[in-house]
């Protein structure tokens, strides 16, 4: 699904902000990337997501080699991902139903078919009855969900979420992770980095740790008896 081989990556001349990262995820699996501020998590899910390339190493995802792969096959790999991201990114102008339909706009889907599944999806995250509503009209809760179904609508086999509970209270945050703890049972691979420990406790998924831009854990949460390794 995801491996990652001696991976590194600057921004322009500055030092590495990751290095050496090794891992491999296989389909299905359900991990935190853990780390405390900085040390690399968001540019992490940026090269798996695709919109950002290593500056040495190898990033395969779902097939395809990033740093080989030519623009168009790369634009066609980056939509079988899914991404939340901790400030929603809704457009502001569309309601919370044309959020939700764009990416199945995007990929050309007949209107009919788009609307069937905008709502089976808008039920299923609680808002169908906030389907005309305008994102800022939207509570921090609603909007997470409105982003996580417009992550999801086109089925990825890969949801990455980044901070996805970082502003919402722990009502909105137990809702969200519910949802994703869902799309995990129906078998999609699903990445979630966060730096909050409670989230942790309460959801023991195996982690992935930073520690300023490199591995140090790569297996099960604290107190399980994992490996680790590096420091
Ligand atoms: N666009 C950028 N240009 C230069 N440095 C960046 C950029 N984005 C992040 N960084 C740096 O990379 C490091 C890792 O940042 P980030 O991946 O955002 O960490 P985290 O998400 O864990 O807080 C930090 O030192 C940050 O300052
Ligand atoms: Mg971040």
């Amino acid at each position: 699904m995801i491996t990652f081989e001696h991976v590194g990556l600057r921004y322009g001349p500055g030092p590495e902000v990751l290095s050496d990262i090794c891992f491999a995820l296989e389909p299905g699996a359900f991990r935190f990337l853990t780390g405390t501020s900085g040390a690399g998590k968001t540019t992490l899910m940026g090269l798996i997501a695709m919109t950002l390339r290593a500056t040495r190493g190898r990033v395969t995802v779902l097939g395809t080699e990033v740093n080989r792969a030519p623009p168009d096959a790369l634009s066609l790999a980056r939509r079988k991902v899914g991404v939340v991201f901790q400030d929603f990114r809704l457009l502001p102008h569309l309601t919370a139903f044309d959020n939700v339909a764009l990416p199945l706009r995007i990929a050309g889907r007949p209107e009919h078919a788009i609307r069937k599944d905008v709502w089976e999806m808008l039920q299923w995250v609680g808002l169908a009855d906030y389907a005309r509503m305008l994102p800022p009209t939207l509570s921090g809760g609603q909007a997470q969900r409105v982003a996580i179904a417009r992550a999801v609508i086109a089925r990825p086999r890969l949801v990455l979420a980044d901070e996805p509970t970082g502003s919402l209270d722990a009502v909105q945050g137990a809702r969200v992770m519910g949802l994703f703890e869902a799309l995990g049972r129906a078998g999609t691979t699903v990445l979630i980095a966060t730096h909050s420990r409670g989230l942790l406790k309460r959801y023991p998924h195996p982690r992935l740790s930073l520690v300023a831009g490199r591995l140090t854990q790569t297996l099960a949460p604290a107190g399980t008896g994992g490996v680790e390794k590096g420091s």
